[in-house]
């Protein structure tokens, strides 16, 4: 990733090159479809009994960010291990020095021949606050038409449990399961991963695998299922500016000292410019360019600005001038303060000058941007730019690499046709915009690339009140997962 750049070449040309048709005799086609058969009729008799357990597994509130949660990641955590037991994996609960990691693995052959791939995902979830924007509470989930609302639904208890349920599918239909599959689910996805990296190196030879399957990302609609290829990586920190020693009555100071919370907006006000452009010296240095074939699988996407304007409740989009929305969304590096603190925030005025201001700020990456070379240039212009009037203070926080993996690949064409088959519809190709570090590291330590198959859709609310996922997605992730197992297998 690092020496060769990342650019997509075409891959529906390779496609037509790389996926020489198998060639299957008469009786082995018509094998392969019973076997497909038992396994979808399966999934489709079983779906209200799969709603009860889904149910069951979003009740835990695995909130990981909140120390006060910890019991109910354990308690999720031995859910998952017996759940997985009873559908026929063999399962194992991990502990780590924070939470711990979910082991499931398909019964196979002591030498097994069979391909081997990870399925990896999450039970964590993110803090559900503020709890009075829910209309239901996050972890009593409600059912509204085909949509399942509760913390976690989407991001990512449902997108995993689709998963589980299909491998369930072969397991109790006793039908032969061509590659040998261990589920890794952490607890920690929410907050870095940390004790997932030591896992992985502690359990490196077990863990070797063709690639990693991922549904963890999204995709633009129904009629739209997507392969992603890259998520954007990202760089987080806080800045604090620190001016008078304690909080000054601003009438009898203000006037004749600067005041933090203005500094901090000034300083800020100046690192994006009118056209979008984030104006830190050297920030877009790297950054891969996009393209023409990638641009034109951007034109294909579904949906206009205004629908977009709409949905997130925005009265005009902005962004890099030269993008369009959807590649400013993915494919471009953002700068983004997400928390803004100083001075009195309680209820009626209070006339001080504010002792300090803080902002915690994220940047997503994007492909060949090294994290902690545009960590050390946003850091370096901030310490330039700030006023001699207040003293910068720096907190450091973690950072993780863009992912990219050419979609040309013959698991992803595996993907592809997975795809069509379950969604009844030609899939696309995404670059994502969110993050998901781990996906690095299995790279890195296990030399395997990701597939990232999501099943959420723009309309979830991830990380946000209401968050749902919808049950269609849900029934049609089970049967991707189903086919998946077969084209990889081919
Ligand atoms: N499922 C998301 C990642 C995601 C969402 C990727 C949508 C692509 C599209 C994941 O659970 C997540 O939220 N990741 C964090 C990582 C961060 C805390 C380092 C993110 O992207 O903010
Ligand atoms: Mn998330």
């Amino acid at each position: 990733m690092k020496a060769k750049k990342a650019r997509a070449g075409n891959p529906r040309n390779e496609k037509r090159a790389n996926s020489s048709p198998v060639l299957l005799g008469k009786r082995a086609v018509r094998r392969l479809a019973n076997r497909m058969n038992k396994v979808l009729d399966y999934l489709k008799q079983n779906q209200p009994r799969f709603l009860t357990e889904f149910c069951d597994y979003l009740r835990f509130a695995s909130v990981s960010a909140q120390p006060k949660h910890k019991k109910d990641l354990q308690a999720c955590a031995e859910w998952l291990v017996a759940h997985g037991r009873h559908i026929g994996l063999e399962t194992k609960l991990y502990p780590t020095a924070g939470h711990p990691i979910v082991i499931a693995k398909t019964p196979r052959a002591k030498k097994s021949k069979q391909p081997h791939y990870m399925v990896y995902g999450h039970y964590d979830v993110q803090p559900p606050e503020p709890l009075e924007l829910w209309q239901s509470p996050p972890f009593e989930p409600r059912i509204v038409g085909r949509n399942l609302f509760a913390r976690g639904s989407t991001d990512n208890k449902g997108q995993n449990f689709a998963h589980f349920k299909a491998v369930e599918a072969y397991l109790k239909t006793g039908t032969l399961l061509p590659c040998d599959l261990t589920f890794v689910i952490e607890g920690e996805e929410e907050v870095g991963s940390e004790n997932l990296s030591v896992f992985l190196r502690t359990n490196k030879a077990e863990l070797d695998c063709e690639a990693v399957v991922i549904s963890d990302t999204g995709m633009p609609s129904l009629k739209h299922p997507a392969l992603g290829y890259s998520l954007r990586g990202i760089i987080a920190f806080e800045i604090t500016l620190h001016g008078p020693s304690r909080d000054l009555h601003s009438g009898g100071f203000g006037g004749a000292v600067d005041n933090p919370a203005m500094a901090l907006s000034q300083l800020l006000g100046q690192l994006r410019d009118k056209n979008g452009r984030i104006t830190i010296p050297g920030f877009y240095d790297d950054v891969a360019p996009l393209s023409a074939y990638e641009r034109k699988e951007y034109s294909r996407l579904p949906g206009t600005d205004s629908q977009l304007q709409k949905l997130i409740g925005v009265k005009k989009l902005f962004g890099e001038r030269g993008f369009t929305s959807s590649e400013q969304r993915s494919a471009r590096p953002t700068f983004e303060i997400n928390g803004l603190t100083s001075g009195y925030q309680g209820e009626g005025s209070k006339t001080i000058i504010p002792s300090w201001a803080r902002a915690k700020i994220t940047c997503r990456l994007v492909p060949n941007q090294n994290p902690e070379h545009v960590r050390k240039k946003v850091l370096a212009h901030l310490k330039q730019i700030c006023p001699p009037t207040v003293r910068l203070e720096i907190e450091a926080g973690h950072g993780a690499e863009a992912y990219y993996v050419s979609p040309t690949g013959k698991h992803a064409q595996a993907a592809l046709r997975a795809l069509e088959k379950a969604f009844g519809c030609q899939p696309i190709l995404t670059r994502e915009g969110g993050s998901i570090p781990i996906v690095n590291q299995f790279k890195k330590i296990l030399g395997a690339d990701s597939l990232l198959l999501g099943l959420g859709l723009p309309d979830d609310n991830a990380h946000s009140p209401n968050e749902k996922f919808s049950l269609d997605c849900f029934e049609k992730g089970q049967r991707l997962s189903a086919y998946l197992w077969q084209e990889l297998a081919k």
